[in-house]
């Protein structure tokens, strides 16, 4: 069945239900976590036990060698930030390690007061959701193409390694089909180095047609940076449909950071 035609059935059903129970019936479509197993999947199963795995062999915080800068970063931030890699813990995950008292969402901002704050999270990975939203709804068909999922860190876009720096893959990204750049260079260089590393890409990205998925968008990248390049020449924006649903955890905020372009 497809969207219309189930969307016809619903309402008739809807028109079929006594007023007085209508209400409930809203509310309850509105709002229950009834329909999560509809869209849980057997891939969902497997990215599931990854995390599982990964989690048991690695530090809460953990962070790459090559991520220092980042830390940096997150401590300049005025409001305490933490790092919660969003692949490995999802938002039902750090409710409980909270209830557990393994993890706080919360600081005090005087201490040994009531008076609490939200903490920052911040995440260097997709989180199962978003790469839900990335495969099923933002990228064609992959069949036959390459794919490259620049810092790749924990593999959750992409588990396959070419280690090295991306300014060093002329010929890959001369080829590619599909290049995600997830937060990649503004927490981990420092502002001339991510000039460079967009000069490069925006040099080498090219052949037309190919997809750049970003976060956040390019325009937002490039605003406060040196790079001479004009987007309007290289690249048109694809419109993305954020109001999808993907499971409870479905945050239609963090999945508008999202963005994919198309080389002109
Ligand atoms: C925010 S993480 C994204 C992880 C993963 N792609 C994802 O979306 O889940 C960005 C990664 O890019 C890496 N990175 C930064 N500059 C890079 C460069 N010039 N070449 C390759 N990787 C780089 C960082 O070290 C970091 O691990």
């Amino acid at each position: 069945m497809d969207f219309p035609v189930a969307k016809c059935a619903v309402l008739s059903l809807l028109g079929k239900v006594s007023p007085r129970e209508l209400p409930k019936l809203i509310q309850w479509l509105k709002t229950t976590n009834d329909f999560d197993e509809l869209v849980w999947e057997n891939n969902d199963v497997i990215l599931q036990n990854i995390a599982e795995d990964l989690r048991s062999c690695m530090p809460m915080d953990g962070m790459l060698d090559s991520e220092h800068r980042a830390i940096e970063k997150m401590q300049q931030n005025p409001v305490p930030t933490i790092h919660v890699d969003a692949f490995l813990y999802c938002d039902d995950f750090v409710d409980t390690l909270c209830e557990e008292g393994k993890m706080s969402r919360h600081y005090c901002a005087t201490c040994g007061s009531h008076q609490i704050a939200p903490l920052e999270f911040l995440s260097h990975s997709f989180s199962r959701v978003e790469l839900k939203f990335l495969y099923q709804h933002v990228l064609p068909d992959l069949t036959g193409k390459i794919l490259i999922d620049t810092g790749s860190r924990l593999g959750a876009v992409l588990f396959g390694v070419i280690h090295a720096d991306v300014c060093t893959q002329a010929s890959l990204l001369q080829a590619a089909d599909v290049i995600v750049l997830n937060n990649v260079f503004e927490y981990f260089l420092e502002e001339t180095e991510q000039s460079r590393a967009w000069i490069y890409i925006s040099n080498n990205v090219r052949k037309k047609g190919t997809f750049l998925v970003t976060v956040p968008s390019l325009e937002e990248s490039l605003h406060s940076l040196q790079t001479g390049i004009d987007l309007s020449q290289w690249v048109k924006e694809v419109q993305l449909d954020y109001n999808v649903y993907i499971g409870k955890e479905t945050d239609e905020e963090s999945l508008s950071h999202i963005h994919l372009y198309q080389v002109l």
